[in-house]
């Protein structure tokens, strides 16, 4: 999407008219105003509440494009970051279907402050889903309804919000082919595609790049990532992604990033029953998330030393997969029997854990995860659960994700949590008979938690605002791209 900022609009197609409540629109669009909307108002047709939106067409003002849609935000003081996107991502849904190819915004001033967070919701409301699979009439439709230019129209010189807005598009796109990434089904997005794209990023922002297999995970006694992936004909990897700008001392310690990559969980031999296994391509979005991470790193200059580790692998069913008893040895030298071969994402995530805190040192570690649907049961999906070790750094993150509409709530894992982890046969569980339903998500955690040791740790379980059935309004049903820009807020916070 090109972006320009003239005056006024040049050649577009429609035109988003923001108005405030509570001001007076600004400069040329003054008039028109006063002669078209004013009257709308009295008609009590339209008002510029927050979220209303309303189309008109006229051609009585030769300078602005017909179709025009009226966006109402409500009154300019109480503007925030959610309401801000919620109603930007709500607009661009709207125009799509007018073909817009070159869209003009008009931009007053109370905006300014909301320009990144706008950028991104213009972004992100422009998803198409399938738009990488579907044919003939269908995708030229999907073609013609993307922006091409989108004009900001202002009459004062945005340097640094047109640096903002840039940034923005950039976070939205690669939120968007985060979202790509996590809806793609397995036989689209294996474990081979991750290791593939993981080799473009590395080689695009200088990170080193260390891919374990199957015979490597071996040997290093990754027994809990492996038996995973024991049902799988394609083999597991591990990949670590070291991201080390080159202004920072070899010294410095980094911070380590793990993410969960179920390329497809049917849960094993616990298997999923109808209803619960069509989405389950879903189970790789927090590995997805880390792996996208370091290019938006790279292309900010963020500062900072951040360690990728994901492991991917399908959890499935089949002759070689695991059976619910076996006993597993974990990197950790911990023991684990397996009461649940659904419960596999803390089994991938401890061997990555381990592996990461022995070999990085690190001075966090931050794991996400698709972990429990416990989590999405009791958040629903607009909060993460937030667990961890360390107050502050389980502060700034909820702070980060409040900046950028990615919500997450914080959670508790009690010592009993892990009590209930302790194995019959082995050292632990990973999971629990008899009180099983109660507080998935803080033993999920708890579970974590046995590999973390002292290192300061949170854990973000996005299992329900990862991929979702009830979008907000510039989201769409499917994957979200959840977590990215959290993240992205937090590092460079620090
Ligand atoms: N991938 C699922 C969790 C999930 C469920 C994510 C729904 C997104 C939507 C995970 O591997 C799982 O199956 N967890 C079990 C754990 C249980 C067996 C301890 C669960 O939540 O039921
Ligand atoms: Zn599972
Ligand atoms: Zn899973």
């Amino acid at each position: 999407m090109k972006l320009i900022f003239p005056t006024s609009p040049t050649k577009s197609s429609v035109l988003i008219c923001p108005l405030f409540e509570d001001l007076p629109p600004g400069n040329f669009i003054a008039k028109f105003v006063k002669t078209i909307v004013s009257p709308l108002k009295e008609l009590k047709e339209f008002e510029p509440k927050e979220g209303r939106t309303y189309f008109l067409y006229q051609q009585t003002f030769k300078n602005l494009p017909r179709r025009i849609l009226l966006l109402g935000l409500g009154k300019s003081k109480k503007l925030k970051t959610s309401s801000v996107m919620a109603c930007f991502g709500a607009s661009i849904k709207a125009v799509m279907p007018h073909k817009p190819r070159t869209l003009s915004l008009i931009f007053p001033e109370p905006l300014t402050q909301f320009t990144q967070a706008i950028a991104e919701a213009l972004t992100l409301g422009q998803y198409q889903p399938g738009a990488l699979y579907k044919t003939g009439k269908a995708a030229k439709k999907m073609g013609e309804q993307r922006v091409k230019t989108l004009e900001i129209i202002t009459n004062k010189k945005l340097k640094e919000e047109a640096a903002s807005f840039r940034k923005g598009l950039l976070i939205g796109g690669a939120a968007n082919e985060l979202r790509d990434w996590v809806n793609a089904p397995p036989n689209r997005a294996s474990a081979q595609f991750f290791e593939d794209r993981s080799r473009e990023i590395a080689k695009e922002t200088g990170a080193k790049l260390r891919i374990l297999k199957n015979k490597e995970l071996l040997k290093l006694g990754m027994g809990a990532l492996l038996s995973v992936n024991r049902g799988s004909p394609d083999e597991a990897r591990l990949i670590i992604m070291d991201y080390h700008p080159k202004g920072i001392s070899p010294q410095e310690k980094p911070i380590v990033l793990a993410g969960k990559g179920i390329i497809f969980d049917s849960g094993g031999y616990h298997l999923k029953p109808a209803g619960h296994l069509e989405d389950m391509q879903l189970d790789k979005a927090g590995a997805a998330t880390v792996i996208a991470l370091p290019r938006l790193l790279y292309r900010f200059g963020v500062q900072k030393r951040v360690v990728v580790v994901a492991p991917f692998t399908e959890n499935l069913i089949g002759a070689t997969a695991t059976k619910p008893s076996e006993i597993i040895k974990t990197y950790s030298g911990k023991t684990v029997e397996i009461t649940n071969t659904d419960a596999e994402g803390r089994l991938v995530l401890c061997d990555a854990i381990a592996y990461a805190i022995d070999t990085f040192k690190p001075s966090f570690l931050l794991d996400i995860a698709t972990l429990t649907g416990a989590c999405m049961i009791a958040l629903g999906e607009r909060y993460a659960g937030l667990f961890g070790n360390d107050k502050e750094l389980m502060e700034k993150l909820k702070t980060a994700g409040e900046a950028v509409d990615e919500l997450l709530w914080p959670m508790p894992i009690h010592k009993d949590d892990a009590e209930k982890l302790k194995g019959y046969y082995a050292d632990l569980q990973n999971h629990d008979q008899g009180t099983a339903r109660n507080a998935g998500a803080s033993k999920g955690a708890a579970f974590l938690q046995e590999f973390v040791g002292k290192t300061k740790w949170a854990h973000l379980d996005i299992a329900g605002p990862a991929f979702v059935s009830d979008p907000k309004k510039y989201e769409v049903k499917g994957a979200t791209g959840f977590g990215l820009r959290v993240l992205l807020k937090f590092i460079e916070n620090l």
